[in-house]
């Protein structure tokens, strides 16, 4: 395959300054969306990679909160829900998503060195780092908790039903992802009424109580944690001494280790810090700790990634639910479907932990996926057949990088 088409939905995908993740589906710009975004952007236009960081960082809060959704202007507000209006935050939302942009901005950088890029972003990172830090240890752990599940960036996931039991839907809102989106491929209704109860409880106490939903995620806590061994070598680049940075990381991969893993399931759960029981879910979260490459239990999570839950190298990609799961479900979102962003971070562990031969067998899957699906959101993993929207823009990043990345196994 070459990278054309893929460099053509970056290129349809592109609103001058940043990238919609879907022109239908998410018109305006997402946080992690952009990182990945950025990853593929870097090998055809180094500048335009930049510019897509910057955008986003340009919209930090002063807290130091990088926001989920930057409104785009151009865009009408009544082509997305919930819009500016329902945040009365600007031109942001109020939530966050996994901080993926210190891996993206180290990369950026390797791709085209500028020390005047990295200089630029270095503080906002550390900001953003330390508001999770100081502001959202809500269970004492030194772990981050998320307060909505459109933070962890796996939004319906069955990891959540039961802390989101104990929210009341809202009613009285307009689906705007319905007109978009197969309602079978979609959240619930009853599932999208809490997310907006949700959101508008945090909304209603200024962006900083903690509230029904509070949630230690492995995903987002092992992301910050590689997050902060990219910004090591961020500080070692730009010739800043002792910058604390690989002991953040180790602290954060060491409460991982101490507080979500549990080693008779061999597995990382997510916890529920109003019960302080981990939730019973086996979902791709809990394999994302892989990329950490001083990860003491990756044998025994590899052993469960290649085990009957998710079938690591016999299905397409990484299935986003445990497939021996009652409620699997292939086709809808964050309960089942493969997702391509977690293929590729997956693939990023499996480098760190010598498996380079299953590597190469998901780069090839991812790819080949890729553009079989028309460069969907989410495919099923037994099938491969493409799910939610197509001509996404993180599939079509992620693909452009995996192209520039030669074979691990010669
Ligand atoms: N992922 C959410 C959606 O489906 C928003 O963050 O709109």
């Amino acid at each position: 395959m070459d990278v054309t088409r893929a460099a053509a939905i970056l290129d349809r995908n592109w609103l001058g300054s940043s990238t919609v993740p879907s022109r239908s589906l998410y018109p305006h710009q997402w946080s992690w969306d952009s990182a990945f975004i950025a990853l593929g952007l870097r090998h055809l236009s180094p500048a335009r990679a930049r510019r897509e960081l910057r955008t986003l960082f340009a919209a930090q809060w002063a807290d130091g909160r990088v926001p989920h959704i930057v409104f785009d202007p151009g865009t009408p507000p009544e082509a997305y829900f919930p819009g500016p209006g329902f945040w009365r935050a600007g031109r942001t939302s109020g939530l966050v998503q996994p901080p993926v942009h210190a891996r993206a901005v180290l990369a950026v950088h390797e791709a085209e060195p500028d020390q005047e890029f990295l200089a630029a972003l270095y503080p906002k990172l550390v900001a953003w780092h330390d508001y999770l830090r100081t502001r959202r240890d809500a269970g004492g752990r030194g772990l981050v908790a998320i307060v909505h599940p459109w933070e962890s960036g796996m939004d319906n996931s069955p990891a959540w039903d039961g802390p989101l039991a104990r929210v009341t839907p809202s009613t009285g809102f307009v689906r705007r992802d319905l007109a978009h989106g197969d309602a079978a491929d979609r959240p619930s209704d009853e599932d999208y009424g809490r997310y907006v109860r949700l959101a508008a409880d945090y909304r209603d106490s200024g962006y900083r109580a903690f509230g029904e939903f509070v949630v230690e995620d492995p995903g987002f806590n092992a992301l910050l944690a590689d997050a902060e061994l990219a910004m090591a070598e961020i500080a070692d680049a730009l010739g800043l001494p002792s910058s604390g940075h690989r002991e953040a990381a180790a602290r954060v991969a060491k409460a991982l280790q101490e507080t979500l893993w549990d080693s008779a399931a061999g597995f990382f759960f997510a916890r529920d810090v109003r019960t302080g029981a981990l939730t019973p879910a086996y979902t791709c979260a809990g394999l994302l700790p892989l990329v950490l490459p001083d990860l003491g239990v990756a044998p025994a999570l590899l052993a469960t990634a290649t085990g009957p839950r998710f079938r690591l190298g016999q299905v397409h990609g990484v299935p986003s639910h445990d497939l021996t799961a009652a409620d699997f479900d292939p086709a809808r979102y964050w309960r089942g479907p493969s997702w391509f962003n977690v293929g590729w971070l997956v693939r990023q562990g499996l480098l760190h932990h010598g498996e380079h031969a299953l590597a190469d067998r998901l780069r090839d899957d991812l790819l080949a996926t890729a553009e079989e699906t028309g460069f969907a959101e989410y495919c099923d993993p037994f099938t491969g057949e493409g799910h939610g929207t197509r001509s996404f823009s993180w599939t079509a990043a992620l693909t452009v990088d995996l192209l520039a990345q030669p074979a691990a196994v010669a």
